[in-house]
C-alpha cells in the first residue's frame, strides 16, 4: 500500500509574511485529512518560517533544490545540513526548471540525490520530457535516462527515501495536463525501469507523483489511476483553498 503524497512547489513565490498567511488559512481546512502525506516547498528564505508554521501538523516542508557539498566556497548555494537545520524533511531535485534555466544535469541530480539521502532528507526526484522530445517519439527514452542516471549508485534502502515526480515539461504551467491515461502510462514505464535497475520490490513500493497543471478539477481522475501515487502541484498550491481542495481529492 503506497501512501499518497500531495506536494506543493511554490517555485519563486511568497515572502515570509505571505507564507505565514498561507498556513494560517490552510491548516484549519486540512485538520481531518489522514489519507495522504502533505508537503510544501517554499523558497529557501521562507523554509524556517514554514517549518515553524507546520510544527505539530501533518504538513512537512521541502526545499526546492540543494547543493551536494556540506560547506564551501559555493556562492548562492545551500547545503543539506542547512536545510535540515531550517526544518526540511524533503528536497525537490532535478525540477525541469532547474534543468532548463540553471543547467542541472543528470549527473548533478544524482549527486544532489545522494547528498540528500545521506543527510536524511526524502528526495523528490523530477523527470519528464519536453514537447519536442515527446513529438519526436523520444519521451520514454528521455525519462529512462533521467531515472537511470539520476538514481545511479543507489542501494535498495536508499530507494525507500526517494519519490519520483513525473512532470512532462509541456504540461507545466501551460494548463495542458497530461490525460490520466498518458500520465499513468509513463508512471507504469517508470516503475518498469526501476524494476530493471533495482528490483520489483522497490518498483512496487516507490511513490510516483504526477506534476503539470494539476488543479482541483482534475486531481480526482489522476488519483484514480493505480500507478499515480500523488501530485506535485505548482500554481494551484499557492492558494490555500485550491491546495486544500486538491488535498481532499477523494
Ligand atoms: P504547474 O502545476 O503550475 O503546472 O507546475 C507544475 C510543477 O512544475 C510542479 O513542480
Amino acid at each position: 500500500m503506497r501512501q499518497p503524497i500531495i506536494a506543493g512547489n511554490w517555485k519563486m513565490f511568497k515572502t515570509r509574511a505571505e507564507t505565514s498567511a498561507f498556513f494560517d488559512a490552510l491548516i484549519p481546512q486540512i485538520q481531518d485529512v489522514e489519507h495522504c502525506d502533505i508537503v510544501i516547498a517554499p523558497p529557501f528564505i521562507s523554509l524556517a518560517t514554514a517549518a515553524e508554521e507546520v510544527d505539530g501538523t501533518r504538513v512537512a516542508i521541502s526545499a526546492q533544490n540543494l547543493h551536494w557539498e556540506e560547506n564551501g566556497a559555493y556562492t548562492g548555494e545551500v547545503s543539506v545540513r542547512m536545510l535540515l537545520d531550517a526544518g526540511c524533511k524533503y528536497a525537490i531535485i532535478g525540477h525541469s526548471e532547474r534543468r532548463q534555466y540553471f543547467g542541472d544535469t543528470d549527473e548533478w541530480v544524482n549527486r544532489k540525490t545522494r547528498a540528500a539521502l545521506k543527510g536524511g532528507l526524502q528526495a523528490i526526484v523530477c523527470v519528464g520530457e519536453t514537447l519536442a522530445e515527446r513529438d519526436a517519439g523520444r519521451a520514454s527514452e528521455v525519462v529512462r535516462r533521467q531515472v537511470a542516471e539520476g538514481m545511479a549508485q543507489l542501494t535498495e534502502p536508499d530507494l525507500s527515501h526517494i519519490i519520483v515526480a513525473y512532470e512532462p515539461v509541456w504540461a507545466i504551467g501551460t494548463g495542458r495536463t497530461a490525460t490520466p491515461e498518458v500520465a499513468a502510462g509513463m508512471h507504469a514505464e517508470i516503475r518498469k525501469i526501476i524494476a530493471e535497475i533495482q528490483s520489483k520490490a522497490v518498483a512496487d513500493t516507490i511513490r510516483i507523483l504526477y506534476g503539470g497543471s494539476v488543479k482541483p478539477d482534475n486531481i480526482s481522475a489522476l488519483m484514480k489511476k493505480e500507478d499515480i501515487d500523488g501530485a506535485l502541484v505548482g500554481g494551484a498550491s499557492l492558494d490555500p483553498a485550491s491546495f486544500a481542495a486538491i488535498i481532499k481529492y477523494i
